[in-house]
């Protein structure tokens, strides 16, 4: 069965070119992401995971740990990862999953056959510090996704989980956010001194509480 927001994010042990990981060790108290695409080798993969390797202080920034999967097997893993750190010009150390059998593909339902044959599709989970998932995404094997995105759904969640905020369309860092309807709008200068604006009584905003 797919795996839905809410759910708690199915736990594993794997072989990764890190060493072998249990998945919800691994992660401790912090927030992670688990990404698959298809193949090692592969062109569109190849820029996704030099980003990803980029990005390193952008996700300890925000406490998030970053796990790759792919179906093949260490030793490719290993000799692909020279390639991006040498075609990327960065230095991957994230672990990457090496999944041959596909039993944690399988497990989170990564491979659409009737898209991309035994291969795993372009999946991203989010996964909090309670160990469920925030925010799962599946990308064509054709289309390199947007990482960008990705941290801006992080802080996203991470306002909500921490400032009881949300986040309205196209929201970028420094825009303001949404109080939350659970929040009555009696309580909201207590909670949120930086002050609102009550556009209607069930949207209210106020500045990005945490800047
Ligand atoms: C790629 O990563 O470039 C790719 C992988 C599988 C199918 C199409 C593209």
């Amino acid at each position: 069965m797919a795996i839905r927001l809410g759910d708690t994010a199915p736990d594993f042990t794997a072989e990764t070119t890190a060493g072998t990981i249990h998945f919800h060790e691994w992660l401790g108290d912090g927030w992670g992401i688990l990404f698959s695409h298809p193949k090692d080798y592969t062109p569109v993969c190849t820029t996704e995971l030099g980003r990803v390797a980029k990005l390193k202080d952008e996700f300890a920034k925000r406490n998030v740990k970053v796990l790759a999967l792919s179906v093949d097997p260490l030793t490719d893993h290993k000799g692909w990862v020279n390639d991006i750190n040498e075609t990327q010009h960065c230095s991957v150390d994230y672990p990457i999953i090496a999944d041959p059998e596909r039993k944690i593909a399988t497990m989170y339902d990564m491979i659409h056959p009737n898209a991309l044959d035994n291969l795993t599709v372009r999946t991203v989970f989010i996964v909090g510090p309670d160990k469920k998932v925030k925010l799962s995404l599946t990308y064509p094997a054709s289309t390199g996704r947007n990482f960008d995105e990705i941290l801006r759904v992080i802080d996203s969640l991470q306002l909500t989980a921490n400032y009881s905020v949300a986040t309205p369309v196209d929201w970028k860092r420094g825009d303001d956010c949404v109080v939350v309807p659970a929040i009555k709008t009696e309580d909201i200068p207590a909670k949120f001194p930086k002050g609102f604006k009550e556009i209607k009584p069930y949207l209210r905003m106020t500045p990005q509480p945490d800047l």
